[in-house]
């Protein structure tokens, strides 16, 4: 299988037509550059609130902002030219009700360009769905460990593991799709039950800790190329391990400019000092 994906430009129309499909491949991203180097091989582009622990170095997502989601939204989508970019809704942007939720989520869709929005929750946030879907806004939806409810879930902790529990994430995935969610990522649950939210609902999972058996993945990019070490789960897989070389790359530029091996002549502009610059000489304003 390729690693290019197959369809050029991915619409919430296609990623909704890709149940028991070919999975579905999806990352975070958060700035333009590591949205343009995910660009052709994914189909699907989260902005997550994840941000706040990975790039702002918060301990949880509930410190980060409607204006954070914005502007990082904005620089993934001007990164990406086919994958579907999903803007995540921060904590308390959308929980207090439905109106509440459609203005910001329309800010985000108005602000961002991006083509849905991702809020978490179970039945609880079913009319908030379906008051946003059916107001021409997509929207993901998010089920099992949410960690927008770190404090009520008791930390980031497997889901699932009870009938019971098990019970009433199956049902909040039901209640999250029949309101109208164009997909539903299903993160830290066990297997068997993403098997069964994955059989029962109609629209697409997409799992992250949450076995093969969904219809997609997705993963932080920064876990999958080993540069956020705060913390590493178990369904995490390290594609590169790029933390060191980050850090060998800046302890050399340390070096050379402490000895003064950087800058070298090749990277300086225009003449030597004794020849005086002509005005207008291509020296003074050349920077590439
Ligand atoms: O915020 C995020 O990055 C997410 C993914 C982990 C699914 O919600």
């Amino acid at each position: 299988m390729s690693a290019q994906k197959p369809v050029k430009a991915a619409t919430i129309q296609q990623i909704r037509a890709s149940k028991n499909q070919t999975p579905i491949v999806a990352l975070t991203a958060y700035s333009t550059p590591i949205a343009r180097l995910l660009d052709p091989y994914v189909d699907l582009l989260l902005v997550g609130d994840s941000l706040g622990m990975v790039i702002y170095g918060m301990e949880t997502t509930l410190g980060v902002t409607l204006e954070m989601m914005c502007a990082h939204g904005k620089a993934v989508k001007r990164g990406a030219s086919s994958a579907c970019v999903v803007v995540d809704m921060p904590f308390g942007s959308y929980q207090e009700a439905p109106e509440q939720a459609y203005r910001n989520a329309a800010k985000i869709l108005a602000e961002t360009g991006c083509a849905a929005v991702k809020l978490e929750g179970g039945r609880e946030m079913a009319p908030t769905i379906a008051f946003l879907a059916q107001r021409g806004v997509p929207v993901m939806g998010h089920v099992g460990l949410l960690p927008q409810s770190f404090n009520s879930q008791g930390g980031f902790r497997t889901q699932g593991r009870t009938s019971e529990e098990a019970k009433r994430i199956k049902s909040d995935a039901r209640a999250v799709a029949e309101a109208g969610a164009f997909s539903i990522v299903v993160e830290g649950v066990v297997e068997l039950l993403a098997a069964e939210i994955t059989e029962t609902v109609a629209v697409p999972t997409i799992g992250i800790g949450a076995s093969s058996r969904c219809d997609g993945q997705i993963l932080v990019t920064e876990d999958l190329l080993g540069l956020f070490s705060e913390f590493t789960p178990k369904f995490v897989k390290r594609y590169a391990d790029l933390a060191p070389d980050v850090s060998s790359a800046v302890a050399a530029y340390a070096q050379d400019v402490r000895s003064r091996r950087f800058p070298g002549a090749e990277h300086c502009f225009g003449t030597p000092r004794e020849q005086p610059l002509k005005k207008g000489s291509a020296g003074e304003s050349d920077v590439a």
